[in-house]
């Protein structure tokens, strides 16, 4: 192909080629992640479930004859306890998709008068979303922590960085969820 046709043909694809970019949005522009799931609901199937797995890997049973400690021993065993770890910290990202609801509709308070229900807890967050990003943000270094301390196979590390996960749920959940909670008691 003569170079002179190869410019006009470049040129006669280019506006093809400038749509195509168009399409894809930005992050931030709606539409650009799809979130089909309320945050109660990633509470329920990602974030809870994996943080359990977590602090269940590692456990100090006192009994009559001494103390046992259950801790991860096989590979096999390591790597269950790391997909509880990727679940938690990518789960925290999820947290953070604009345009997530905190519940569907009608959803009410389970425990009316301590714990805020949906309604009010999405009012508490679209009022304040700057320390909901930074309690999601310290609930992934967390989880990054206990990565760490899986891939080191450090067990007792572990318990230690799941008093912080801990703490991290409780911050956000203070903040969000039962701010009345100490009023309450
Ligand atoms: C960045 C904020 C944030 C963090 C961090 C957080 N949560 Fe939540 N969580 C919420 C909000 C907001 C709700 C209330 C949603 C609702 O109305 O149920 C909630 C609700 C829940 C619920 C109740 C769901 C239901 O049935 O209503 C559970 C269980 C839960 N969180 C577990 C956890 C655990 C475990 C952690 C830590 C490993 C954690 N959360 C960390 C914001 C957070």
């Amino acid at each position: 192909m003569q170079r002179k046709s190869l410019v006009l043909l470049v040129i006669a694809l280019l506006p093809g080629l400038v749509a195509c970019v168009n399409e894809i949005k930005e992050p931030t522009q709606e539409g650009y992640f799809k979130p089909t799931a309320t945050v109660q609901d990633i509470m329920l199937s990602l974030i809870d479930p994996s943080a359990d797995g977590i602090w269940n890997s590692v456990s100090t049973t006192i009994t009559k004859t001494g103390t046992e400690d259950k801790q991860p021993r096989t590979d096999q065993e390591w790597q269950e306890v790391r997909r509880n770890a990727i679940t938690l910290i990518e789960g925290a990202n999820l947290l953070l998709i604009n345009g997530r609801q905190v519940a569907a509709k009608g959803v009410k308070s389970e425990n009316p008068g301590i714990e805020e229900g949906p309604e009010e807890v999405q009012r508490l967050l679209d009022a304040d979303r700057e320390s909901y990003v930074k309690f999601a943000h310290a609930l992934h270094d967390s989880g990054v922590q206990a990565l760490a301390a899986i891939d080191a196979k450090n067990s007792a590390e572990l318990v230690a960085v799941g008093g912080r996960i801990d703490e991290a749920c409780e911050q956000c959940h203070q903040r969000y969820w039962y701010p009345n909670q100490n009023k309450a008691k």
